[in-house]
């Protein structure tokens, strides 16, 4: 028997790899930065026991036949495992694990940067500079929201969002949430409260999304929550962009129902719902919310030492049930 073999699907950051081979496994890498075509994915996957994915890649039940009984841990590079079909690893006996907490707050500050570019006009006044048609301060130019006193309505208050919530004390912001369960740490250490989306909804001057997408969280932001939005609120999106209705928004944004908003992922990744674009009082990211660059090389540390437990015949230290 050869060493068991571990496929990553992209380049990631060099722990993975060392890590993997100093333990004295054979490791593949699909050398390339973009996603792999489905084909070239599926025909990689012969005699793999460990599986490094991305979040853009699809492990349903037509990637697991391909793989085979060889495979035994799907070590997803993200904390989010909405692109794997749970149900189906765990028939075929599957582990499946992720990487939370260590890019819990890259992606609570890039939810900050987003807020901030999109309360205080940002990417339009870089924009009125840069194309040199600036003709100097004026009273009226670019006003945008204070975010002091002001009302942050958070959706979805695990890791990330609770850690957006510790964040706005540095804003003097009033905290309110929404979760299943109450959240002791923002309750005592912001003041935050607990509320139902219906009541944040006509309050909320930043409405921020930290839900995983599930069924259940499909569409959570659709037409009607949008009109029950305020005029000057804004909306901002680090999590997943199914969670918004972006047909939706894009109408909303038009018709003034909301003020702005500020997307790192989207419904139709990589691709713009039409109009979206457009849009000058939107903030638009390539889903950077981890991408800094310690964050990086932790996840890649992590994936490593998840495959390597599965393998090795032990509990993996970040298993997704
Ligand atoms: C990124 O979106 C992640 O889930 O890690
Ligand atoms: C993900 O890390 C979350 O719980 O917010």
């Amino acid at each position: 028997m050869g060493k068991p073999k571990v496929l990553v699907t992209r380049r990631v950051p060099p722990p993975a790899v060392e890590r993997l081979k100093r333990a004295g496994f054979t490791v593949e890498v699909i050398e390339q930065d973009n996603p792999p075509g489905r084909a070239v994915l599926l025909s990689r996957l012969g005699g793999v026991a460990g599986l490094i994915t991305m979040l853009s890649e699809r492990v349903d039940i037509e990637l697991l036949e391909a793989a085979g009984p060889a495979l035994r841990v799907v070590a997803n590079f993200a904390v989010g495992t909405d692109n794997i079909d749970l149900a189906a690893c765990r028939e075929r006996g599957v582990r499946v694990t992720n990487t939370p907490d260590v890019l819990t707050d890259a992606t609570a500050d890039l939810a900050w940067a987003l807020i901030l570019s999109v309360a205080r006009r940002v990417v339009e006044g870089d924009a009125l500079v840069r194309t040199g048609t600036w003709t100097g301060w004026a009273p009226l130019q670019l006003l945008g929201l204070q975010l002091t006193g002001a009302t942050l309505g958070i959706v979805g208050a695990g890791r990330i969002g609770t850690a957006v919530g510790l964040r706005s004390q540095g804003f003097g912001m009033n905290v309110l949430y929404v979760d299943e369960q109450r959240n002791a740490v923002l309750e005592e250490r912001v003041g935050a409260r607990r509320v139902q989306l219906r009541e944040l909804l006509p309050v909320a001057d930043v409405l921020t999304l930290h839900l995983p997408l599930t069924p259940a969280s499909r569409h959570v932001l659709g037409a009607p929550q949008l009109a029950a939005l305020k005029p000057t609120a804004i909306l901002i999106n680090t999590a997943r962009g199914p969670i918004v209705d972006e047909t939706a928004l894009v109408a909303a944004l038009r018709k003034g129902q909301i003020a702005g908003a500020g997307f790192d992922v989207y419904e139709h990744e990589p691709r713009l719902t039409p109009g979206l674009m457009e849009l000058p009082n939107v903030v638009l990211l390539p889903h950077l919310g981890s991408a800094a660059t310690a964050t990086r090389q932790r996840m890649s540390e992590m994936v490593a030492e998840n495959v390597r437990a599965v393998l090795e015949g032990r509990e993996p230290p970040n298993p997704v049930k």
